[in-house]
């Protein structure tokens, strides 16, 4: 499993601040924490669900504020994906929470490219950027997201949308994709996280979108799951995110492998690593174990995680062919 050459295709930078780091940060930066220490602040990762891990994820968020920090997040998260087999690594990251706080977008955006840069030229990962809208603004926010981001273009990969699922249906942000499926950005959304299969089916019919962040709830609906395998739509599933914030209570009913076995291409991933107990490899091992998946089923995992990435087919190629036992020695 370390060892297995795979894609992360889910995975939020502030997600993966660490608790010793968002102490160190803070204390830099002179942010005061209502945690004193990273014991206190892990103890608080006790989530409720979705809206009550995102006020503490924010919470996090605040200690970031300068072009460095958001570096050496960086760096330190395609380290860590490094040494787990991680080749290409697709992160979202959401600028809006941060320019809230006067932090200018060539700092966030301006740390991340150096931070993906460095990574590249020590490990030989391949990061990419997705910039993220909260979907609980307004449209008119995201729709003013891409403007801010123009100037960052040949970086910015792609396009998503997270934030509390409930009461704010993709078909709210169909502007938004439109707008960047014009300026020639991929598109991914989360859907069928805390919302039904219906949002996953709305992601698809009315934003468009290439790949569905989660889709959990997607298993409920027998046509959906007929409709995602035959058009080859890739699912971002994050099995201790769900865990951790009660979207499943179970991992050995997990609807990964059911949904692996009717041909969706359902790929595993970290979501937010920091906060939930596990980077990629440890949600590897969780539904290796609770589904007993035998290595060929893994081994498609991590095939798919590479087909469902927005890389230039061409730079695959390789990790096919290693994938598919046939690398040279
Ligand atoms: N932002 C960070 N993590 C998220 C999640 N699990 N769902 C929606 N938005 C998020
Ligand atoms: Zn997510």
């Amino acid at each position: 499993m370390i060892a297995l050459p795979k894609a992360e295709l889910h995975v939020h930078l502030e997600g993966t601040l660490e608790p010793e780091d968002t102490v160190r940060f803070a204390a830099r930066n002179g942010v005061q924490l209502p945690w004193p220490g990273p014991e206190e602040l892990r103890a608080a990762y006790s989530f409720t669900g979705l809206e009550n891990f995102l006020s503490v994820y924010f919470q996090g968020c605040r200690v970031l504020c300068t072009r460095e920090d958001f570096r050496e997040l960086t760096v330190a998260y395609l380290e860590r994906a490094a040494n787990q087999g991680v080749r290409r690594a697709e992160m979202l990251f959401g600028p809006q929470a941060f320019l809230d706080h006067d932090i200018p977008i060539d700092d966030q955006l301006g740390g991340i490219v150096d931070g993906i840069d460095e990574a590249r030229e020590a490990w030989g990962i391949d990061g990419a950027l997705l910039v993220s809208a909260p979907r609980h603004r307004a449209e008119a926010d995201a729709l003013e997201l891409l403007e801010v981001v123009r100037p960052w273009r040949d970086r910015v990969l792609g396009v998503g949308l997270g934030g509390a699922e409930s009461g704010n249906p993709p078909a709210k942000f169909a502007r938004y994709f439109d707008a960047a499926r014009a300026e020639g950005y991929r598109t991914t959304c989360h859907a069928g996280e805390e919302g039904p299969a219906a949002c996953v089916a709305q992601a698809l019919d009315v934003c468009r979108v290439e790949r569905i962040d989660h889709g959990y709830a997607a298993a409920e609906d027998p046509g959906l799951v007929a409709r995602l395998a035959d058009e080859r739509v890739t699912l971002t599933m994050c099995p201790l995110s769900n865990l951790r914030l009660h979207v499943t209570d179970d991992l050995t009913t997990y609807p990964l492998k059911r949904l692996m076995d009717a041909g969706v291409p359902v790929t595993v991933n970290s979501d937010d690593p920091a906060y939930f107990g596990g980077y990629v490899n440890e949600n590897y091992a969780a539904v290796t174990d609770a589904l007993g998946l035998a290595e060929a089923e893994v081994r498609t995992l991590a095939r798919n995680s590479f087909s469902g990435s927005f890389a230039h087919p061409e730079e695959l190629r390789g990790v096919f062919e290693e994938l598919s036992g046939n690398e040279r020695p």
